[in-house]
């Protein structure tokens, strides 16, 4: 298994209605595929980690790196996985553009997040060492009960 991390940029500021429309098709084709991960929405740029079967991750890498919604793609890393970090998510998701964070499927109570505070966007903050804090700062993390069902058979 294959797990990948990358940043890129909007190519225009994302509403929440066009992140919620991103999140729907993609957990579709996620449950599908057994894709899992994670996707951050910062200031107009993704933080996105993903994590499959070595050809699934490899063929979505190549759909969404054509993906005219966002540009400027970088990938920071991918390496072998032998067990997941993300197996309870299709795809989770944190928007941090807001005061407010929204964490569709995490519990806002017991979460600190490291990226709350910084200013700028994903691409300037975070790099290969940050990328793997992130991993392990969500990795496992319980769906909160009364979004276990959405999040996972949405997906
Ligand atoms: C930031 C971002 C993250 C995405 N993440 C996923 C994803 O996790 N799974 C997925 O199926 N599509 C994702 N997409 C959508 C894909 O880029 C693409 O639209 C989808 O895979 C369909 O591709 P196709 O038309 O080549 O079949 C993402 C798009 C963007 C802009």
């Amino acid at each position: 298994m294959l797990q990948l991390a990358y940043t890129s940029l909007a190519c225009k500021p994302f509403k929440q209605a066009d992140l919620l429309k991103l999140l729907q098709q993609s957990r579709m084709f996620n449950a599908q595929k057994d894709v899992t991960g994670i996707l951050l929405y910062k200031d107009q740029s993704f933080f996105q980690v993903i994590e499959g079967e070595d050809s699934v991750v490899q063929d979505l890498m190549a759909s969404i790196s054509k993906d005219y919604r966002h540009n400027t793609l970088t990938t920071l890393y991918t390496r072998e996985i032998s067990s997941r970090n993300f197996d309870l998510w299709s795809m989770g998701y944190v928007n941090i553009d807001h005061n407010h964070l929204d964490l569709d499927g995490y519990d806002n109570n017991e979460f600190k997040f490291p990226l709350q505070n910084l200013q700028g966007n994903l691409s300037e903050l975070v790099n290969i060492a940050t990328a793997k804090k992130l991993v392990i700062t969500f990795s496992k993390r319980e769906p909160v009960p009364e979004l276990k069902a959405s999040v996972n058979k949405r997906a």
